[in-house]
C-alpha cells in the first residue's frame, strides 16, 4: 500500500487564528469532513466493481486512506474553530441518513471506464473546491489544510486517469459516451450527499430542525460556490477535457470554458439571491 503524502502532524495547528474564522467556511468545512471521512464505503464499492483487478483495488485502498485523512484534518480544524462540534455524533447522524449501494458488483456508470471517468470528475470537483476554499480563506490553518488536500485530490485525479486509459482502450468507449458520463456525474454535484452532509454537520437538532433537501442544498451551495474564481474553473475544465479524450487549448475548449465561467457566475448570483430572500423571510 502507498504511504500517505502527509499526516496531521504536518499541519501548523499552532498557527490557528480564531479571529479569522468565518462562519460560512466553518459550516462547509464541517460538511466536507463528513463526506471525506465516509470514503471507506466508496472503497468497498470500488473493490466490488474492480474485483479481478488487484492493481486498481490496491490503489483504491490507498486512495481511501487519504480521503479519510481529509475528513480527519477538516474535522480537527472545525473542532478548533467550534469546540462544541462533536464530529462522532454528527457523523453518526450522516451515516444514518445517507447510504450507498454497497452490494453493487457492476458500476452504476455502465462500465469500468465510465466508473473511472466519474471518479475523475469527483477529483476535478474536489481539487478545484479545496483550491478555491484555500485561496478564499484568511485563516492560516484552514488554508494549509485545504492546500494539502487539494494536492492529494490532484494526485487522485491522475491515479484514476491512468487506470482510465487502460479501460478506455479495452472497452473502446467513444468520446461522446465519455462526455455523457462526465456530464451526468458533474450534474450530481448538486445531489443529496453534500446537502445531507451539510444538514447533519450543522443542524440545530435541539430545535427539532429536520432535513429539507431544497433548503439545505441551497444553503450548502451558496456558501461552497462563492469561492470559485475563473482560474479554478479554467483548471477544472482542462482536467475534464483530458478525462473525456478532448484536447484543451482548442477553440472548443475556450468556448466551453467561457460558458462554464459565465454559468458559475450566474449560479453564484442566483444562490446569493435565494440566500438573501430566505434570510429576509426567517
Ligand atoms: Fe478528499
Ligand atoms: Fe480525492
Amino acid at each position: 500500500m502507498q504511504p500517505k503524502h502527509w499526516t496531521l502532524d504536518d499541519i501548523p495547528w499552532d498557527k490557528f487564528d480564531p479571529g479569522k474564522v468565518r462562519d460560512d467556511q466553518l459550516r462547509i468545512a464541517k460538511a466536507a469532513a463528513m463526506v471525506e471521512y465516509n470514503a471507506a464505503d466508496y472503497v468497498s464499492y470500488l473493490e466490488n466493481v474492480f474485483a479481478d483487478d488487484p492493481d486498481f483495488t490496491e490503489a483504491a485502498r490507498s486512495w481511501g486512506i487519504e480521503e479519510v485523512q481529509h475528513g480527519e484534518a477538516l474535522s480537527k480544524w472545525a473542532a478548533l474553530a467550534d469546540p462544541e462540534f462533536d464530529f462522532d455524533t454528527r457523523f453518526g447522524e450522516f451515516r444514518r441518513g445517507f447510504k450507498l449501494d454497497l452490494d453493487a458488483t457492476d458500476s452504476v456508470r455502465g462500465s469500468r471506464a465510465g466508473e473511472l471517468i466519474a471518479r475523475c470528475m469527483v477529483e476535478v470537483g474536489t481539487s478545484s473546491y479545496y483550491s478555491a476554499l484555500g485561496d478564499g480563506t484568511d485563516e492560516p490553518v484552514l488554508r494549509a489544510v485545504c492546500r494539502k488536500i487539494a494536492s492529494d485530490e490532484l494526485r487522485h485525479y491522475k491515479l484514476f486517469y491512468d487506470h482510465l486509459k487502460r479501460y478506455v482502450a479495452r472497452e473502446n468507449l467513444s468520446t461522446m459516451r465519455r462526455v455523457r458520463v462526465a456530464l451526468s456525474r458533474i450534474m450530481e454535484t448538486e445531489d443529496d450527499e453534500l446537502s445531507y452532509a451539510y444538514f447533519a454537520a450543522n443542524a440545530n437538532y435541539s430545535d427539532g430542525e429536520e432535513y429539507d433537501r431544497k433548503r439545505h442544498n441551497g444553503e450548502y451551495l451558496c456558501r461552497a460556490f462563492a469561492y470559485y474564481r475563473d482560474p479554478h474553473i479554467d483548471r477544472g475544465m482542462a482536467m475534464i477535457f483530458k478525462a473525456v479524450g478532448l484536447r484543451p487549448h482548442t477553440r472548443l475548449f475556450h468556448w466551453v470554458r467561457s460558458g462554464a465561467q459565465w454559468m458559475m457566475r450566474r449560479r453564484q448570483r442566483q444562490l446569493a439571491r435565494m440566500a438573501a430572500s430566505a434570510g429576509a423571510a426567517a
